[in-house]
């Protein structure tokens, strides 16, 4: 039998590998591109409104960026890594920054003590969610394991270093970015999320979505893509590599969720294609 830590060291490498064989080919392209290279945007998404219909703002549009290709403190960049893309200037924080982490705080308090649906019976620990509420990308996976449920985080174990190395394919950190979950509490034996258990645990997804307005999600595996993109019968062939809306104003792009992948290295093919894609919409955005 393969090892594990053997088996995931290999599927990185290979991540690596085939990052920079289309570096060699040129077809990866690093950088922002030139803006009349792009094809035009979608219109402006309308406002956010929370779930009683009040307007919450938006984060000013047009962040200013610091730098050009600062790198994240503490994390040597690696050779062949995809380049890093500028971080966004502190000092430029929307007005309602703060607010939006204090509302994100109460809201993984009220997770924590969760009695929505049966789920809670057996949970170690409520995964809410990590990251920045200020970021322009949001990766949205099914559920946490059990790596998960012992420390409260997602994407921890075994998946979450493939997830690492997607991240880092998009040219940025785990810390820039926002990880939750479709299911905030682990299923038993990992089975697949049930539809009352989404629908009893999805309105914490909603109200995050909603306070941090990213630019673009991407779910992770079926049950993200399925909820994010509003078609639940839709299969992960058919929703992969698609740029759909979520609510018809955030941009979701659904990928084989990591875990696939260690189950059939053949997919990282088609995951790598649909990272690709990720980047070059996460760029193009304001
Ligand atoms: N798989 C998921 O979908 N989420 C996690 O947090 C971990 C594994």
């Amino acid at each position: 039998m393969l090892d594990p830590r053997r088996e995931l060291a290999e599927l990185s490498a290979a991540l690596r590998a085939e990052m920079e064989r289309e570096q060699g080919m040129g077809r990866l392209r690093v950088g922002r591109p030139a803006p009349d290279a792009l094809p035009p945007r979608p219109a402006a998404a309308p406002p956010l409104s929370d779930p009683k219909g009040t307007a919450v703002s938006r984060p000013d549009p047009t962040p200013s960026l610091s730098g050009t290709d600062a790198p994240v403190p503490g994390r040597e960049p690696a050779r062949g890594r995809a380049k890093r893309l500028p971080k966004l200037d502190l000092e430029t924080e929307p007005a309602d920054y703060a607010g939006r982490m204090t509302a994100l705080n109460a809201l993984g308090e009220e997770a924590s003590g969760c009695v929505r649906c049966g789920l809670c019976k057996g949970r170690q620990n409520v995964v809410f969610g990590t990251g920045r509420a200020r970021t322009r990308i949001m990766f949205i996976g099914e559920a946490p394991g059990a790596d998960e449920d012992r420390e409260g985080k997602p994407f921890v174990g075994r998946a979450g270093k493939l997830l690492d190395q997607i991240i880092d394919a998009v040219g940025l950190a785990r810390e820039e970015v926002y990880i939750a979950n479709i299911l905030k509490c682990r299923p038993p034996r990992n089975r697949d999320p049930q539809p009352e258990e989404i629908a009893a645990c999805t309105p914490y997804l909603e109200r995050q979505i909603e306070l941090i307005q990213p630019r673009i999600i991407c779910a992770l595996g079926r049950f993200a893509g399925q909820f994010l993109t509003g078609q639940p019968k839709a299969t992960m062939a058919g929703l992969r590599g698609k740029i759909a809306y979520y609510k018809d104003r955030i941009m979701v792009l659904p990928i084989y969720h990591p875990a696939a992948l260690l189950r059939n290295p053949n997919l990282k093919r088609v995951v790598w294609e649909d990272v690709q894609l990720l980047r070059k919409e996460y760029e193009r955005q304001p």
